[in-house]
């Protein structure tokens, strides 16, 4: 049976915000305010914090709490389980590599916008029969880049994707000329070494540079 997403904020809505969704990675909770600061003062409101760290659930939670214009989101969403615990810490959406029914509902439980993974047209078919049109292409480079995207825009001329995956500033307008890519996901607005010098200065300027890509 067909499904719809019913959360207020659609995953259409988060994919238009910026060209760009940051995906995090934090081990440090006392990073997450500063960054997610910086982040939105480069005009970069939609967050995607992984949860691939122990610490993410406490970072978001400080990020949701303490940062009024940033949008938390989860990403590596792979259970119910992680939906619900991303729920709990005050995420509005969630991202997920892949897709699975029971993601999809449970996201919807929570009233969590979905940008469900997919890599290839099975994956699309199986999660536009649960009512989602906004996707994430994971792994983009990886799996085929701007020229599979060219390829889908036929057959699944209504879908909108956020290619994520080897996605960098220097193939980013690659994917976002395409009509069917509203935004991209990427690592490089926040990297590493900016989080454990706290160069919050250099990730509002990435965070700005991003911001501005033309789509
Ligand atoms: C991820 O889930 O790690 C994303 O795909 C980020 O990939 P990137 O580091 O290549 O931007």
């Amino acid at each position: 049976m067909a499904v719809t997403p019913t959360s207020s904020l659609s995953a259409l809505q988060v994919m238009q915000d910026a060209p760009v969704i940051p995906v995090i990675v934090l081990t440090d909770v006392a990073h997450a305010v500063p960054m997610a600061r910086a982040l939105v003062a480069g005009g970069i409101r939609m967050l995607e914090v992984t949860l691939r760290t122990p610490q993410a659930l406490a970072c978001m939670e400080a990020i949701a709490k303490e940062v009024p214009g940033a949008v938390v989101g989860a990403g590596t969403v792979r259970s119910p389980q992680d939906a619900t615990a991303a729920a709990k810490a005050g995420a509005q959406f969630a991202v997920s590599p892949g897709y699975t029914r029971a993601v999809g509902q449970a996201c919807r439980d929570h009233g969590l916008s979905l940008l469900p993974g997919v890599a290839t047209g099975s994956e699309i078919m199986m999660a536009q029969e649960d009512g989602y049109n906004a996707l994430k292409f994971f792994p983009a480079m990886q799996a085929g880049g701007p020229a599979m995207l060219k390829a889908w825009a036929g057959p699944f001329w209504d879908v909108q994707f956020c290619p994520t995956g080897g996605v960098t500033p220097g193939n980013a307008l690659d994917f976002l000329s395409l009509p069917n890519v509203t935004c991209v996901g990427g690592s490089w607005l926040v990297p590493a070494d900016a989080l454990d010098q706290g160069d919050w200065v250099r990730i509002e300027a990435l965070a700005r540079e991003a911001s501005q890509l033309p789509r």
